[in-house]
C-alpha cells in the first residue's frame, strides 16, 4: 500500500471539480483517509514547490496557488503513487491524454486542476506539509474484496 498526496488547486475549487476530480479516485478503489480545505500561504507555497523556486515561471505558479482554497488529500492504495499521476495525465492540459483527469477538465499547463506527488519520497514530505499523523485515518473498506 502506497499514500500520496492529492491537492485540488485553486482553479478546481473555483470550477466546483473536487468531487468529481476526487470521485475518480474513489471510483477506481483508492481511499481517501485524510482531506482538509485551506488556503495556502507564501510560505507554503515556497516549501511545497522548492524545486519550482528558482524556476521563471514561479512568481506566477506562487500567485496562483495562494489566490484562492485548495482542497489537500492524502489518499491511499496500490501503487497509489503512479496510479494517481498517471489518472491525472501529463502536466500540460493541452497536451494531457483524454480520459485522464487534466485532459477531460484542462486547457492549460499552470491551471491543470490538481498536483500529485511524483515518488514516495515527495508524498512522504508533501504529507508532512499538510497533515500531521493524527489527521490521517488509515482504514480497510468493507468492499476490499471486490476491488483487489
Ligand atoms: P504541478 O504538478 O503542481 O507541479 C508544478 C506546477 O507548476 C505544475 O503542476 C503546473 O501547475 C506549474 N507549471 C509547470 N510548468 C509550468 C510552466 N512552464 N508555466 C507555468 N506553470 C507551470
Amino acid at each position: 500500500m502506497e499514500r500520496t498526496l492529492i491537492l485540488c488547486k485553486p482553479d478546481c475549487v473555483q470550477r466546483r471539480l473536487v468531487g468529481r476530480v476526487l470521485g475518480r479516485f474513489e471510483d477506481k478503489g483508492l481511499n481517501i483517509i485524510a482531506i482538509k480545505m485551506l488556503q495556502v500561504t507564501p510560505e507554503l507555497a515556497r516549501e511545497h514547490y522548492a524545486e519550482h523556486v528558482d524556476k521563471p515561471f514561479y512568481p506566477e505558479l506562487e500567485g496562483f496557488i495562494t489566490g484562492a482554497p485548495v482542497v489537500a488529500a492524502v489518499i491511499e492504495g496500490l501503487e497509489a503513487i503512479r496510479v494517481v499521476r498517471e489518472m491525472l495525465g501529463a502536466t500540460n492540459g493541452l497536451k494531457a491524454a483524454a480520459g485522464t483527469i487534466r485532459g477531460d477538465f484542462s486547457s492549460s499547463q499552470q491551471k491543470n486542476l490538481a498536483h500529485a506527488s511524483d515518488s514516495a519520497e515527495s508524498a512522504e514530505r508533501e504529507i508532512g506539509l499538510y497533515f500531521s499523523a493524527d489527521d490521517i485515518c488509515g482504514y480497510e473498506p468493507t468492499i476490499s474484496p471486490w476491488l483487489r
